[in-house]
Protein backbone atom coordinates (compact mmCIF):
# COMPACT_ATOMS: atom_id res chain seq x y z
CA UNK A 1 0.00 0.00 0.00
CA UNK A 2 1.51 3.35 -1.34
CA UNK A 3 1.78 6.58 1.01
CA UNK A 4 -1.39 8.00 -0.53
CA UNK A 5 -3.98 5.14 -0.08
CA UNK A 6 -2.51 4.96 3.15
CA UNK A 7 -3.47 8.39 3.92
CA UNK A 8 -6.54 7.91 2.04
CA UNK A 9 -7.81 5.23 3.89
CA UNK A 10 -6.97 7.29 7.17
CA UNK A 11 -9.27 10.07 5.83
CA UNK A 12 -12.12 7.62 5.22
CA UNK A 13 -11.89 6.36 9.09
CA UNK A 14 -11.83 9.51 10.39
CA UNK A 15 -14.61 10.66 8.13
CA UNK A 16 -16.41 7.42 9.37
CA UNK A 17 -15.58 7.97 12.80
CA UNK A 18 -17.13 12.10 12.64
CA UNK A 19 -20.14 10.96 10.47
CA UNK A 20 -20.89 8.00 13.73
CA UNK A 21 -20.74 10.56 15.87
CA UNK A 22 -22.98 13.39 14.30
CA UNK A 23 -25.35 10.29 14.07
CA UNK A 24 -25.48 10.05 17.48
CA UNK A 25 -28.09 13.31 18.60
CA UNK A 26 -30.03 12.66 14.74
CA UNK A 27 -30.82 8.97 16.53
CA UNK A 28 -31.70 11.01 20.07
CA UNK A 29 -34.24 13.80 18.28
CA UNK A 30 -35.52 10.54 16.82
CA UNK A 31 -35.93 9.20 20.18
CA UNK A 32 -38.39 12.01 20.95
CA UNK A 33 -40.73 11.28 18.12
CA UNK A 34 -41.63 7.52 19.56
CA UNK A 35 -43.70 8.80 22.19
CA UNK A 36 -44.88 11.78 20.14
CA UNK A 37 -46.24 8.73 17.82
CA UNK A 38 -47.56 6.54 20.56
CA UNK A 39 -49.49 9.51 22.58
CA UNK A 40 -50.84 10.33 19.24
CA UNK A 41 -53.19 7.30 18.95
CA UNK A 42 -55.52 7.80 21.84
CA UNK A 43 -55.55 11.18 20.94
CA UNK A 44 -57.26 10.28 17.64
CA UNK A 45 -60.57 9.71 19.93
CA UNK A 46 -60.48 13.24 20.36
CA UNK A 47 -59.79 14.53 16.78
CA UNK A 48 -55.86 16.09 17.48
CA UNK A 49 -54.50 13.21 17.52
CA UNK A 50 -55.15 13.00 13.54
CA UNK A 51 -53.01 15.93 12.71
CA UNK A 52 -50.08 15.05 15.22
CA UNK A 53 -50.13 11.10 14.00
CA UNK A 54 -50.06 12.53 10.94
CA UNK A 55 -47.31 15.19 10.81
CA UNK A 56 -45.14 12.83 13.34
CA UNK A 57 -45.51 10.26 10.42
CA UNK A 58 -44.56 11.83 7.72
CA UNK A 59 -41.92 13.40 9.45
CA UNK A 60 -40.54 9.87 10.96
CA UNK A 61 -40.98 8.67 7.41
CA UNK A 62 -39.13 11.08 5.91
CA UNK A 63 -35.96 11.18 8.34
CA UNK A 64 -35.92 7.16 7.69
CA UNK A 65 -35.82 7.32 3.84
CA UNK A 66 -32.56 9.06 4.40
CA UNK A 67 -31.15 6.56 6.96
CA UNK A 68 -32.25 3.76 4.35
CA UNK A 69 -30.73 5.54 1.54
CA UNK A 70 -27.30 5.76 3.78
CA UNK A 71 -27.03 1.98 4.96
CA UNK A 72 -28.16 0.92 1.48
CA UNK A 73 -24.98 3.00 0.46
CA UNK A 74 -23.12 1.40 2.95
CA UNK A 75 -24.24 -1.98 2.44
CA UNK A 76 -24.03 -1.58 -1.74
CA UNK A 77 -27.44 -2.39 -1.95
CA UNK A 78 -30.51 -0.32 -2.73
CA UNK A 79 -33.29 -0.65 0.38
CA UNK A 80 -36.44 -0.22 -0.80
CA UNK A 81 -39.52 2.02 0.59
CA UNK A 82 -41.58 -1.02 2.71
CA UNK A 83 -44.72 1.49 3.42
CA UNK A 84 -48.21 0.91 1.89
CA UNK A 85 -49.65 2.58 -0.96
CA UNK A 86 -51.74 5.24 0.95
CA UNK A 87 -55.58 5.92 0.93
CA UNK A 88 -56.45 8.40 -1.39
CA UNK A 89 -59.30 9.13 0.78
CA UNK A 90 -59.77 10.80 4.16
CA UNK A 91 -57.68 11.74 7.21
CA UNK A 92 -59.05 8.55 9.13
CA UNK A 93 -58.34 6.30 6.41
CA UNK A 94 -55.06 7.54 6.60
CA UNK A 95 -54.67 7.38 10.47
CA UNK A 96 -55.94 3.45 9.65
CA UNK A 97 -53.62 2.73 6.82
CA UNK A 98 -50.63 4.46 9.27
CA UNK A 99 -52.09 1.92 12.16
CA UNK A 100 -51.76 -1.05 10.03
CA UNK A 101 -48.92 -0.88 8.47
CA UNK A 102 -46.23 -3.37 9.97
CA UNK A 103 -43.57 -0.48 8.61
CA UNK A 104 -44.78 1.74 10.79
CA UNK A 105 -44.13 -0.52 13.78
CA UNK A 106 -40.73 -1.67 12.84
CA UNK A 107 -40.05 1.73 12.24
CA UNK A 108 -40.54 2.51 15.91
CA UNK A 109 -38.53 -0.28 16.74
CA UNK A 110 -35.89 0.87 14.84
CA UNK A 111 -36.03 4.46 16.71
CA UNK A 112 -35.84 2.67 19.83
CA UNK A 113 -33.23 0.37 19.07
CA UNK A 114 -30.99 3.05 16.71
CA UNK A 115 -30.06 5.05 19.76
CA UNK A 116 -28.18 2.84 21.61
CA UNK A 117 -26.76 1.92 18.87
CA UNK A 118 -25.35 4.96 17.46
CA UNK A 119 -23.89 5.69 20.54
CA UNK A 120 -22.15 2.13 20.54
CA UNK A 121 -21.21 2.72 16.89
CA UNK A 122 -20.20 6.38 17.18
CA UNK A 123 -18.49 6.40 20.62
CA UNK A 124 -16.34 2.51 20.26
CA UNK A 125 -14.40 3.57 17.47
CA UNK A 126 -13.46 6.94 19.08
CA UNK A 127 -12.88 5.39 22.28
CA UNK A 128 -10.17 2.87 20.25
CA UNK A 129 -8.69 5.98 18.34
CA UNK A 130 -8.50 8.14 21.25
CA UNK A 131 -6.75 5.88 23.32
CA UNK A 132 -4.39 4.69 20.22
CA UNK A 133 -3.30 8.12 20.04
CA UNK A 134 -3.41 8.77 24.36
CA UNK A 135 -0.97 5.79 24.33
CA UNK A 136 1.72 7.52 21.94
CA UNK A 137 0.76 11.23 23.55
CA UNK A 138 1.11 10.07 27.26
CA UNK A 139 4.70 9.41 27.81
CA UNK A 140 5.78 12.74 26.44
CA UNK A 141 7.54 15.01 28.64
CA UNK A 142 7.71 18.95 28.37
CA UNK A 143 11.72 19.70 28.42
CA UNK A 144 12.89 23.17 30.08
CA UNK A 145 13.95 24.47 26.76
CA UNK A 146 10.20 24.11 25.73
CA UNK A 147 10.82 21.33 23.22
CA UNK A 148 9.22 17.92 23.91
CA UNK A 149 10.60 14.16 24.22
CA UNK A 150 9.38 10.65 24.78
CA UNK A 151 10.57 10.43 28.45
CA UNK A 152 11.76 6.82 27.82
CA UNK A 153 14.03 8.09 25.61
CA UNK A 154 15.80 9.42 28.66
CA UNK A 155 18.03 7.54 31.24
CA UNK A 156 15.12 8.24 34.36
CA UNK A 157 12.91 6.72 32.45
CA UNK A 158 10.43 4.48 34.53
CA UNK A 159 9.88 0.88 32.75
CA UNK A 160 5.81 1.23 32.47
CA UNK A 161 6.32 4.22 29.81
CA UNK A 162 7.91 1.94 27.01
CA UNK A 163 5.09 0.02 26.82
CA UNK A 164 2.66 3.06 26.25
CA UNK A 165 2.99 3.77 22.38
CA UNK A 166 2.75 -0.21 21.92
CA UNK A 167 -0.38 -0.34 23.60
CA UNK A 168 -1.51 2.96 21.74
CA UNK A 169 -0.34 0.83 18.57
CA UNK A 170 -2.68 -2.05 19.53
CA UNK A 171 -5.81 0.62 20.20
CA UNK A 172 -4.82 2.24 16.18
CA UNK A 173 -4.95 -0.96 14.95
CA UNK A 174 -8.18 -1.84 16.81
CA UNK A 175 -9.94 1.22 15.36
CA UNK A 176 -8.73 1.10 11.86
CA UNK A 177 -10.62 -2.58 11.67
CA UNK A 178 -13.28 -1.73 14.00
CA UNK A 179 -14.14 1.70 12.28
CA UNK A 180 -15.85 0.51 9.39
CA UNK A 181 -17.52 -2.68 10.66
CA UNK A 182 -19.41 -0.83 13.55
CA UNK A 183 -20.43 1.27 10.54
CA UNK A 184 -21.49 -1.91 8.36
CA UNK A 185 -23.08 -3.09 11.69
CA UNK A 186 -25.34 -0.23 12.38
CA UNK A 187 -26.21 -0.09 8.81
CA UNK A 188 -27.33 -3.99 9.02
CA UNK A 189 -29.27 -3.60 11.62
CA UNK A 190 -30.85 -0.45 9.86
CA UNK A 191 -31.50 -2.58 6.74
CA UNK A 192 -33.27 -6.03 8.77
CA UNK A 193 -35.74 -3.45 10.72
CA UNK A 194 -36.38 -0.92 7.48
CA UNK A 195 -36.28 -2.93 4.66
CA UNK A 196 -39.53 -4.69 3.58
CA UNK A 197 -40.46 -7.57 4.94
CA UNK A 198 -40.61 -10.58 2.40
CA UNK A 199 -44.29 -10.51 2.91
CA UNK A 200 -44.21 -6.76 2.38
CA UNK A 201 -42.34 -7.48 -1.06
CA UNK A 202 -44.92 -9.80 -1.95
CA UNK A 203 -47.73 -8.45 -1.24
CA UNK A 204 -46.34 -5.35 -3.40
CA UNK A 205 -45.55 -7.70 -6.20
CA UNK A 206 -49.06 -9.18 -6.11
CA UNK A 207 -50.50 -5.71 -6.47
CA UNK A 208 -48.19 -4.94 -8.94
CA UNK A 209 -48.78 -7.69 -10.92
CA UNK A 210 -52.94 -7.35 -10.65
CA UNK A 211 -52.65 -3.62 -11.55
CA UNK A 212 -50.07 -5.03 -15.10
CA UNK A 213 -52.85 -7.66 -15.37
CA UNK A 214 -56.04 -5.02 -15.70
CA UNK A 215 -53.72 -3.24 -17.90
CA UNK A 216 -52.76 -6.23 -20.22
CA UNK A 217 -56.26 -6.85 -20.32
CA UNK A 218 -57.14 -3.28 -21.42
CA UNK A 219 -54.64 -3.01 -23.78
CA UNK A 220 -55.84 -6.20 -25.59
CA UNK A 221 -59.46 -5.00 -25.85
CA UNK A 222 -57.97 -1.65 -27.55
CA UNK A 223 -56.33 -3.88 -29.50
CA UNK A 224 -58.87 -6.37 -30.59
CA UNK A 225 -61.20 -3.30 -31.00
CA UNK A 226 -58.79 -1.35 -32.96
CA UNK A 227 -58.74 -4.68 -35.35
CA UNK A 228 -62.59 -5.28 -35.61
CA UNK A 229 -62.55 -1.67 -36.62
CA UNK A 230 -59.63 -1.92 -38.84
CA UNK A 231 -61.56 -5.01 -40.26
CA UNK A 232 -65.25 -3.35 -40.44
CA UNK A 233 -63.73 0.05 -42.42
CA UNK A 234 -61.40 -1.21 -44.29
CA UNK A 235 -61.14 -4.81 -45.81
CA UNK A 236 -64.95 -5.75 -44.80
CA UNK A 237 -65.98 -2.70 -46.97
CA UNK A 238 -64.19 -3.06 -49.59
CA UNK A 239 -65.27 -6.81 -49.78
CA UNK A 240 -68.92 -5.55 -49.92
CA UNK A 241 -68.17 -3.20 -52.91
CA UNK A 242 -66.52 -5.92 -54.59
CA UNK A 243 -69.15 -8.58 -54.08
CA UNK A 244 -71.96 -5.37 -55.23
CA UNK A 245 -69.51 -4.89 -58.37
CA UNK A 246 -69.42 -8.57 -59.40
CA UNK A 247 -73.29 -8.47 -59.06
CA UNK A 248 -74.16 -5.67 -61.04
CA UNK A 249 -71.23 -6.95 -63.90
CA UNK A 250 -73.56 -9.59 -63.91
CA UNK A 251 -76.32 -8.28 -64.63
CA UNK A 252 -75.10 -6.22 -67.51
CA UNK A 253 -72.88 -8.67 -69.27
CA UNK A 254 -75.53 -10.11 -71.62
CA UNK A 255 -76.36 -6.34 -71.91
CA UNK A 256 -73.93 -4.02 -71.89
CA UNK A 257 -70.14 -5.62 -71.93
CA UNK A 258 -68.14 -2.74 -72.03
CA UNK A 259 -70.17 -1.65 -68.86
CA UNK A 260 -69.76 -4.82 -67.19
CA UNK A 261 -65.66 -5.02 -68.34
CA UNK A 262 -65.62 -1.09 -66.13
CA UNK A 263 -67.29 -3.34 -63.46
CA UNK A 264 -64.89 -5.94 -63.29
CA UNK A 265 -62.21 -3.42 -63.31
CA UNK A 266 -63.53 -2.25 -60.40
CA UNK A 267 -64.12 -5.01 -58.65
CA UNK A 268 -60.51 -6.07 -59.07
CA UNK A 269 -59.62 -2.76 -57.82
CA UNK A 270 -61.38 -3.37 -54.64
CA UNK A 271 -60.13 -6.67 -54.38
CA UNK A 272 -56.18 -5.37 -54.53
CA UNK A 273 -57.07 -2.55 -51.68
CA UNK A 274 -58.70 -5.44 -49.43
CA UNK A 275 -55.82 -7.54 -50.12
CA UNK A 276 -53.57 -4.41 -49.06
CA UNK A 277 -55.67 -3.72 -45.89
CA UNK A 278 -55.63 -7.08 -44.60
CA UNK A 279 -51.92 -7.23 -44.99
CA UNK A 280 -51.23 -4.39 -43.25
CA UNK A 281 -53.56 -5.70 -40.73
CA UNK A 282 -51.88 -8.57 -40.16
CA UNK A 283 -48.67 -6.56 -40.09
CA UNK A 284 -50.16 -4.76 -37.10
CA UNK A 285 -50.44 -8.13 -35.39
CA UNK A 286 -47.31 -9.48 -36.30
CA UNK A 287 -45.09 -7.88 -38.76
CA UNK A 288 -44.07 -10.94 -40.84
CA UNK A 289 -40.61 -8.86 -41.59
CA UNK A 290 -40.37 -9.40 -37.57
CA UNK A 291 -41.37 -13.10 -37.85
CA UNK A 292 -38.98 -13.73 -40.84
CA UNK A 293 -35.35 -11.32 -39.64
CA UNK A 294 -36.05 -11.01 -36.59
CA UNK A 295 -35.98 -7.85 -34.07
CA UNK A 296 -32.69 -6.70 -35.58
CA UNK A 297 -33.60 -6.75 -39.58
CA UNK A 298 -37.55 -5.28 -38.16
CA UNK A 299 -36.10 -2.23 -36.41
CA UNK A 300 -33.57 -1.63 -39.33
CA UNK A 301 -36.89 -2.08 -41.59
CA UNK A 302 -39.24 0.82 -39.61
CA UNK A 303 -35.57 2.76 -39.55
CA UNK A 304 -35.32 3.06 -43.41
CA UNK A 305 -38.90 4.05 -43.66
CA UNK A 306 -38.21 7.42 -41.44
CA UNK A 307 -37.53 10.83 -43.26
CA UNK A 308 -34.80 11.17 -40.60
CA UNK A 309 -31.37 9.05 -41.13
CA UNK A 310 -31.71 6.79 -38.20
CA UNK A 311 -28.21 4.96 -36.70
CA UNK A 312 -29.44 1.31 -35.76
CA UNK A 313 -26.57 -0.61 -33.62
CA UNK A 314 -27.76 -4.15 -32.58
CA UNK A 315 -25.71 -6.75 -30.94
CA UNK A 316 -28.10 -9.75 -29.83
CA UNK A 317 -26.54 -13.18 -29.75
CA UNK A 318 -30.18 -14.85 -29.67
CA UNK A 319 -33.47 -13.82 -30.54
CA UNK A 320 -36.27 -12.96 -27.17
CA UNK A 321 -39.07 -15.14 -26.88
CA UNK A 322 -41.50 -14.33 -29.61
CA UNK A 323 -44.18 -11.85 -27.35
CA UNK A 324 -41.36 -9.62 -26.01
CA UNK A 325 -39.74 -9.08 -29.37
CA UNK A 326 -43.19 -8.14 -30.80
CA UNK A 327 -43.54 -5.88 -27.89
CA UNK A 328 -40.25 -4.11 -28.28
CA UNK A 329 -40.97 -3.70 -31.97
CA UNK A 330 -44.17 -2.16 -31.37
CA UNK A 331 -42.04 -0.55 -28.87
CA UNK A 332 -39.94 1.25 -30.96
CA UNK A 333 -42.38 1.77 -33.94
CA UNK A 334 -43.74 4.03 -31.77
CA UNK A 335 -40.97 6.06 -30.66
CA UNK A 336 -39.58 6.32 -34.43
CA UNK A 337 -43.13 7.48 -35.18
CA UNK A 338 -42.83 10.10 -32.63
CA UNK A 339 -39.71 11.11 -33.62
CA UNK A 340 -41.00 11.82 -37.23
CA UNK A 341 -44.07 13.16 -35.68
CA UNK A 342 -42.95 15.50 -32.72
CA UNK A 343 -39.14 15.84 -32.20
CA UNK A 344 -37.62 18.24 -35.23
CA UNK A 345 -34.94 16.05 -35.11
CA UNK A 346 -32.21 15.57 -37.66
CA UNK A 347 -31.35 12.04 -36.85
CA UNK A 348 -31.96 9.61 -34.53
CA UNK A 349 -30.09 6.50 -33.26
CA UNK A 350 -31.41 2.53 -31.41
CA UNK A 351 -29.04 0.80 -29.77
CA UNK A 352 -30.43 -3.21 -28.75
CA UNK A 353 -28.28 -4.96 -26.23
CA UNK A 354 -28.92 -7.62 -24.14
CA UNK A 355 -27.19 -7.92 -20.56
CA UNK A 356 -27.92 -9.53 -17.23
CA UNK A 357 -31.40 -11.24 -18.52
CA UNK A 358 -32.27 -8.06 -20.01
CA UNK A 359 -33.59 -6.71 -23.11
CA UNK A 360 -32.13 -2.87 -23.56
CA UNK A 361 -33.58 -0.86 -26.02
CA UNK A 362 -32.49 2.70 -26.20
CA UNK A 363 -34.16 5.21 -29.12
CA UNK A 364 -32.56 8.86 -29.37
CA UNK A 365 -33.00 11.74 -30.53
CA UNK A 366 -31.50 15.01 -31.49
CA UNK A 367 -34.83 17.49 -31.66
CA UNK A 368 -36.65 19.56 -29.25
CA UNK A 369 -37.36 17.16 -26.58
CA UNK A 370 -40.22 17.87 -24.49
CA UNK A 371 -41.71 14.55 -24.52
CA UNK A 372 -44.19 13.31 -21.92
CA UNK A 373 -46.20 10.34 -20.80
CA UNK A 374 -49.97 11.72 -21.76
CA UNK A 375 -52.75 9.41 -20.78
CA UNK A 376 -53.99 7.58 -23.78
CA UNK A 377 -50.58 8.26 -25.09
CA UNK A 378 -48.40 6.09 -27.33
CA UNK A 379 -45.95 6.20 -24.58
CA UNK A 380 -48.62 5.33 -22.21
CA UNK A 381 -49.77 2.32 -24.21
CA UNK A 382 -45.78 1.27 -24.23
CA UNK A 383 -45.95 1.40 -21.15
CA UNK A 384 -48.85 -0.83 -20.45
CA UNK A 385 -47.51 -3.48 -23.16
CA UNK A 386 -43.99 -3.91 -21.82
CA UNK A 387 -45.69 -3.81 -17.62
CA UNK A 388 -47.13 -7.55 -19.09
CA UNK A 389 -43.97 -8.55 -19.28
CA UNK A 390 -42.16 -6.58 -16.38
CA UNK A 391 -40.61 -4.49 -18.33
CA UNK A 392 -40.31 -0.45 -18.03
CA UNK A 393 -40.01 2.59 -20.15
CA UNK A 394 -38.43 5.43 -18.91
CA UNK A 395 -37.90 8.80 -20.78
CA UNK A 396 -35.30 11.68 -20.63
CA UNK A 397 -36.86 14.36 -22.72
CA UNK A 398 -35.53 18.09 -21.19
CA UNK A 399 -37.14 20.74 -23.15
CA UNK A 400 -34.55 22.13 -26.18
CA UNK A 401 -33.70 18.10 -26.44
CA UNK A 402 -32.38 15.13 -26.96
CA UNK A 403 -34.87 13.01 -26.35
CA UNK A 404 -33.93 9.39 -25.09
CA UNK A 405 -36.55 6.82 -24.53
CA UNK A 406 -35.25 3.70 -22.45
CA UNK A 407 -36.96 0.20 -22.68
CA UNK A 408 -36.22 -2.79 -20.49
CA UNK A 409 -37.75 -5.89 -20.84
CA UNK A 410 -36.54 -9.22 -18.89
CA UNK A 411 -36.23 -11.54 -21.09
CA UNK A 412 -33.94 -14.96 -22.57
CA UNK A 413 -32.40 -15.49 -25.39
CA UNK A 414 -32.81 -18.62 -27.44
CA UNK A 415 -29.24 -19.72 -28.94
CA UNK A 416 -30.55 -18.73 -32.64
CA UNK A 417 -27.95 -15.63 -34.00
CA UNK A 418 -30.23 -12.82 -35.49
CA UNK A 419 -26.78 -9.93 -36.49
CA UNK A 420 -24.46 -8.03 -34.42
CA UNK A 421 -23.71 -5.66 -37.00
CA UNK A 422 -24.21 -1.83 -37.34
CA UNK A 423 -25.02 1.08 -39.63
CA UNK A 424 -26.87 3.66 -40.45
CA UNK A 425 -30.29 3.42 -42.54
N1 LIG B 1 -39.19 12.29 -29.69
C1 LIG B 1 -39.96 13.30 -29.22
N2 LIG B 1 -39.52 14.58 -29.30
C2 LIG B 1 -40.28 15.59 -28.82
N3 LIG B 1 -41.50 15.44 -28.27
C3 LIG B 1 -42.00 14.20 -28.17
C4 LIG B 1 -41.26 13.06 -28.64
N4 LIG B 1 -41.99 11.96 -28.39
C5 LIG B 1 -43.14 12.38 -27.82
N5 LIG B 1 -43.15 13.73 -27.68
C6 LIG B 1 -44.21 14.55 -27.02
O1 LIG B 1 -44.81 13.75 -26.02
C7 LIG B 1 -46.21 13.66 -26.24
C8 LIG B 1 -46.72 12.28 -25.91
O2 LIG B 1 -46.32 11.34 -26.86
P1 LIG B 1 -47.22 10.05 -27.12
O3 LIG B 1 -46.54 9.17 -28.09
O4 LIG B 1 -47.54 9.47 -25.77
O5 LIG B 1 -48.56 10.66 -27.72
P2 LIG B 1 -48.84 11.18 -29.21
O6 LIG B 1 -47.71 10.80 -30.10
O7 LIG B 1 -49.17 12.62 -29.12
O8 LIG B 1 -50.12 10.37 -29.57
P3 LIG B 1 -50.18 8.91 -30.26
O9 LIG B 1 -48.89 8.22 -29.95
O10 LIG B 1 -51.36 8.25 -29.61
O11 LIG B 1 -50.33 9.15 -31.71
C9 LIG B 1 -46.42 14.06 -27.69
O12 LIG B 1 -47.64 14.69 -27.84
C10 LIG B 1 -45.27 14.99 -27.97
O13 LIG B 1 -45.63 16.31 -27.63
MG1 LIG C 1 -46.96 8.86 -30.23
Amino acid sequence: MTDTELLGKLRDRVRLVLWSLVRIPLALAGLVLVPLQLYAYPLVLVTVGVPVLLGVTALERSALRRYRRWAGDVLGTEIASPYRVPPSRGPIAKVRWIATDPATWRDLAWMVVNAPLSIAAGVLPLALWGSGIAGFVAPLAWLDNATVEYVFLRDDTPGGYALAPIIGGLFIAAGWWVTPWATKAHAAVARWLLAPTARATLTSRVRELSDSRADTVDAQAAELRRIERDLHDGAQARLVSLGMSLGMAEDLMARDPDAARALLAEARESSTLALAELRDLVRGIHPPVLADRGLDGAVRALALALPVPVEVDVELPGRPQAPVESAAYFAVAETLANVAKHSGATSAWIRIRHADERLAVMVGDDGRGGAAVTPGGGLRGIERRLAAFDGTLGLASPVGGPTIVTLELPCELSSEKTSSSSGTA
